[in-house]
């Protein structure tokens, strides 16, 4: 990745124009996220409904402090994950510059500080944050390529800048951080076994039926979904299926098989977890049939993913 591209990328996003941007989760549709029209813009390329609301990326816990109310505990969550792939909603500052449909009206205000380099360097040169979804049309498979960030969105875009395939493979971690504690909203890599033994927390888990817990609108949707028909847990494989194995003995019987880790490892898992699906998404095949992920560390957060992919 060039500088230029960056500085060119860079007065796009101040002229208020999208430009795709890799982070080390997932691309990022990006747009300046104090700036309404550009932000209208996002939704409307994505297709997202407008009460779904977007999370900003900063370069430091100072531009995140100009836009929300950190607390202690925030603090403590940014002190020891940022930057990286956890997102925190805190509550909105009262004059806070972030466009008000980007946080779809809510008084809380969703924060990240992305690690990708390309991401970093883009918003070191920015006076604003970036509101930033993941680079597809709404409900799709988030995209960890450039290319595949260009598939969904490319036209959208007045720019894609490349940053390679995304080294974690699924979207941040997302907790909600307020007076009465810490919510986890969205399972991702940094889980909450990290976040209890680095801070001393006790997470709770968002329920969707509770009238109390915070709301995390995007939770409640259907995502991730490729075309096909998935069956997750799979033990055996229909003939017509293409295959998502795990582990050393990939089920026999399919028509195609990827598999998202040979030796069993759950992060290498997570990284292809998006491509392969995106890989196996065609008509050829009458489904895709996924064998059992473990549940421990990042594999509940893709077990999550694939669960809301089944979803129809
Ligand atoms: O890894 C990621 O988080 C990627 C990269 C590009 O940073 N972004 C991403 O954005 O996954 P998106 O828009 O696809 O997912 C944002 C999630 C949604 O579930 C949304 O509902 C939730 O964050 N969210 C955003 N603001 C919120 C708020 N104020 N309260 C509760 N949930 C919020
Ligand atoms: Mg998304």
């Amino acid at each position: 990745m060039t500088d230029d591209a960056i500085s060119r990328a860079a007065l796009q996003l101040r002229d208020g124009q999208l430009v795709v941007i890799p982070t080390e989760t997932v691309y990022g549709l990006a747009a300046n996220a104090e700036n309404d029209r550009a932000v209208t813009r996002i939704f409307e390329a994505k297709g997202r409904p407008s009460f779904n609301p977007l999370i900003v990326h900063v370069p430091n816990v100072a531009m995140a402090e100009h836009y929300g109310i950190f607390n202690a505990e925030a603090h403590l969550m940014a002190d020891h994950f940022w930057p990286g792939p956890l997102t925190l909603v805190v509550k909105r500052r009262p004059d806070s510059p972030v466009s008000h449909l980007a946080t779809a009206g809510l008084d809380t205000v969703a924060l990240r500080m992305p690690r990708h380099p390309v991401a970093q360097a883009l918003l070191a040169r920015l006076e604003f944050g970036l509101a930033a979804p993941s680079a597809n049309r709404s409900g799709r498979i988030s995209p960890t390529t450039a290319d595949h960030a260009r598939d969904e969105l490319g036209d959208q875009a007045a720019a894609v800048l490349e940053g390679g395939p995304c080294e974690i493979g699924l979207e941040s971690t997302v907790c909600a951080v307020m007076e009465n504690g810490v919510t986890l909203l969205r399972l991702g890599s940094v889980t909450r076994e990290m976040i209890e033994a680095k801070t001393g927390l006790k997470l709770s888990l968002f329920s969707g039926h509770d009238d109390h817990a915070p709301r995390a609108p995007g939770m409640l949707l259907k995502h991730y979904a490729p075309r096909l028909k998935l069956r997750i847990n799979v033990t055996k494989a229909e003939e017509g299926e293409a295959l998502l194995a795990f582990g050393p003995k990939p089920l026999p019987g399919a028509k195609a098989m990827l598999n998202l880790s040979e030796r069993g490892d759950l992060s290498e898992a997570a990284a292809n977890l998006f491509a392969h699906l995106r890989a196996l998404d065609r008509e050829e095949f009458t489904g895709i049939a996924v064998m059992p992920v473990p549940e421990n560390g990042i594999g509940a957060a893709i077990n999550d993913r694939l669960r809301r992919a089944c979803e129809r």
